[in-house]
């Protein structure tokens, strides 16, 4: 009998309260840098973010989507077996962020690790977890993507700070001979690394080098568009799958235009596409299993329904999860 990993449960967690455009506009004037709703909003979509309070950690927003996944799947923390963390802001160098969370769950003792792919993070997590319970290896896995991107932003540089919030999102996946994922593929191509880091770290008690993020903006539009586009075509030939036959399509949640540029690519309806970049900015690897959970809570996302899940990011790295919902 074959083994499909099935979602069960999905969750979200988003810090405070939405800080709008035109809020971040005025803090941000206090500090001389100049930019308005107007051009946020143009350019890519985005009416606003949430942003963590100090001391609110990346475990912190992973543990409150975590436990609306567990609840909505009837999952006690005790028979989570497996936990795979997507994240670029741990809140330490070590242990990982899924050690933390699972001693905040008190989960059981199976494997609990960080991947780190940046925005394709909970692409790569997913895909991963799916091969865990392929291969037998874990029965009942949480797969998070957690972000407090807000701390290794440049509130100086206009052209990156307003593009970016904090949050988290959460599912449960269980092995079950109903589908399930069905196809997944993971991408990188280490070459375009410059387009899109933090290349700082923590050396000798020190921050060395730049610990804030810096983007070729134009150069990972361009990629994206691109990228978002094969690797869904890929996804679908290797199952034997249409265009057609996906419900909906939940890309990385960066920019309005990549979301319409991917679309009109792929050839899928727009409204087919969901969208949740307005409201929450880019949460990088949280940015996929939030605006999950949006769709299945308000109702759009039903059983049965196909899905197609893309990351896009630093890396540069990419990635779609198909799946029967
Ligand atoms: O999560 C990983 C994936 N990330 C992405 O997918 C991001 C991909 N890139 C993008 O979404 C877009 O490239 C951006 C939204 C980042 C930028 O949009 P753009 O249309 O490529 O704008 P631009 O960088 O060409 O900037 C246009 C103008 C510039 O002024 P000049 O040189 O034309 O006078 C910028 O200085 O807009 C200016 N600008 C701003 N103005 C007001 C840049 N940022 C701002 C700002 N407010 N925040």
């Amino acid at each position: 009998m074959e083994i499909f990993s099935r979602i069960v449960g999905t969750g979200r967690a988003l810090p405070g309260k939405p800080v709008t455009n035109a809020e971040l506009a005025t803090r941000l004037a206090q500090s001389g840098v100049d930019t308005s709703d107007d051009w946020i909003r143009e350019r890519t979509g985005i009416s606003q973010r949430y942003i963590a309070a100090d001391g609110v950690h990346t475990s912190d927003l992973a543990f409150e989507a975590s436990g609306h996944a567990l609840q909505s799947a009837g999952v006690s923390a005790k028979d989570i077996d497996l936990i795979i963390l997507a994240t670029s802001t741990p809140d330490m160098i070590f242990p990982s962020t899924a050690c933390l969370l699972q001693k905040k769950l008190g989960a059981s003792g199976g494997a609990a690790f960080d991947v780190q792919a940046v925005c394709s993070g909970f692409a790569y997590a997913m895909a991963t977890a799916d091969l865990f319970i392929k291969a037998g290896k874990a029965k009942t896995a949480l797969v998070v993507g957690a972000e407090v991107f807000s701390g290794i932003l440049d509130w100086s540089d206009r052209a990156t700070c307003v593009l970016f919030g904090d949050g988290a999102g959460a599912v449960v996946l269980k092995a079950d001979s109903t589908p399930g994922i069905l196809g997944h593929r993971l991408h990188a191509r280490g070459e375009f690394e410059s387009i899109l880091r933090t290349p700082g770290t923590v050396s000798h008690g020190k921050a060395v080098g730049h610990p804030f993020l810096t983007m070729d903006g134009q150069s990972v539009f361009k990629l994206a568009v691109q990228v978002l586009d094969s690797v869904a075509r890929e996804v679908l030939a290797d199952v034997g799958h249409q265009v057609s036959d996906i419900d909906w399509l939940i890309p990385h949640q960066a920019n309005v235009r990549i979301l319409s540029a991917t679309a009109k690519r792929l050839g899928i309806d727009e409204a087919k596409v969901v969208v949740t970049v307005d409201q929450h900015a880019n949460t990088s690897a949280a940015s996929v299993p939030l605006a999950l959970d949006v769709a299945v809570r308000d109702g759009r996302i039903r059983s049965g329904q196909r899905l197609m899940l893309q990351g896009v990011g630093g890396g540069f790295t990419w990635g779609a999860v198909y799946l029967q919902f």
